[in-house]
């Protein structure tokens, strides 16, 4: 393995309820991508309990970083720099791999790289062929975040707009559990959604000030009033109710994206963050795009989703760009990416 000549970078992630560590060459070829999530612990309790996911985290983090070089096939004396999530998420689970990233680094005298999550998700767009190409619009859909940015080039963004309330994957798990489904809301919700009719239930779509602005709190309360208002839904209520609130999401989410990348004369949309897991959005976001010759890139599911690979990947082009952290970096819960989020 020719370490310094492929910039072999080890990513760290514990935002949240994943615990995971990867391997990524390059920023561009994944390695290993070890994920250990604690979505089964966090079942019963409908989300996450920050106190159990940081000890959970405790218990999982070195046996995931030793998995994570053992499939790659490296040893720790190979990787050229340790990149990790120090922001946003929870404080005591950002703590915990921010610690180890600090103890390899320190102890291996290589590089610490602080990674923003949200660059992350973004970032796990440069993992797959072919890559995006700059000038693009990137539109950010997560747990926590709806972001809608201007991408000039690597690090060089500028926001355009974003959620004035809840977040896109935080109205799909709010909406699963008024229909009676489990955490995480929004794969289930996708399920659901595909034996209903997405014109059966009328539901608002918000109007935003900024033009690329979203808000999502009056669309979650139309859905509690809807299911207040008809009793028990029946098979067929709940998977129509569902269609037709992921329609109102998806809808929203594309005419803002494509009114931005039309605004910026961009040729290339990308997707990031968990919600773009999501088919239908994928699909209606495509066959918007298209037409007007845009080409829209999305990661693979696996690396929507929280992972340590998106963190290596951006990890790679800050270390290239000679960013280097010292070991008092902390973590920062309510880490925005700098560009006015
Ligand atoms: O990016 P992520 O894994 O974690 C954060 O950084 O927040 O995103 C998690 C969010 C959850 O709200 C989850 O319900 C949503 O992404 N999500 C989906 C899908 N898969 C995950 N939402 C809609 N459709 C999906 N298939
Ligand atoms: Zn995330």
């Amino acid at each position: 393995m020719k370490g310094l000549s492929e910039g072999l970078i080890l990513g760290i992630e514990s935002s949240c309820d994943e615990t995971a560590a990867a391997v990524v060459a390059g920023g561009r070829r994944v390695l290993s991508n070890t994920v250990a999530s604690q979505v089964d612990l966090f079942r019963k309790y409908g989300g996450v309990v920050p106190e159990i996911a940081s000890r959970r985290h405790l218990e999982l983090i070195l046996p995931v970083i030793r998995e994570a070089l053992q499939t790659a096939g490296v040893t720790l004396e190979q990787i050229d720099a340790v990149a990790v999530t120090h922001g946003p998420g929870l404080v005591g689970t950002l703590l915990v791999g921010l610690s180890a990233a600090k103890a390899l680094a320190f102890g291996l005298d290589k590089p610490l790289i602080g990674v923003n999550h949200l660059q992350g998700h973004i970032y796990a767009n440069f993992l797959v062929e072919p890559p995006p190409e700059f000038p693009l619009v990137c539109l950010v859909v997560s747990g926590g975040h709806t972001d809608l940015i201007y991408m000039a080039g690597h690090g060089r963004m500028e926001l355009l707009g974003r959620t004035l309330d809840d977040a896109a994957g935080e109205a799909f798990d709010k909406v699963a559990r008024s229909v009676g489904l489990g955490y995480p809301g929004g794969p289930q919700v996708e399920k659901l959604a595909r034996s209903g009719d997405p014109e059966a239930v009328p539901l608002p779509r918000a109007h935003t000030e900024g033009p690329y602005d979203f808000s999502f709190s009056g669309l979650k309360t139309a859905v509690l009033q809807y299911v207040q208002r008809t009793g028990p839904l029946n098979d067929q209520q709940r998977a129509d109710l569902a269609a037709s609130f992921q329609r109102a999401v998806t809808s929203v989410l594309v005419e803002r994206t494509v009114k931005a990348a039309e605004a910026k004369g961009v040729r290339q949309v990308i997707l990031a963050g968990g919600v773009a897991a999501n088919g239908a959005l994928r699909e209606e976001m495509r066959a918007a795009l298209e037409p007007r010759g845009i080409r829209l890139g999305y990661p693979p599911p696996v690396l929507c989703t929280d992972n340590a690979a998106m963190i290596a990947a951006a990890g790679y082009y800050l270390w290239r760009a000679g960013v280097r952290h010292d070991l008092d970096l902390n973590a920062v819960p309510g880490l925005g990416l700098g560009i006015g989020g």
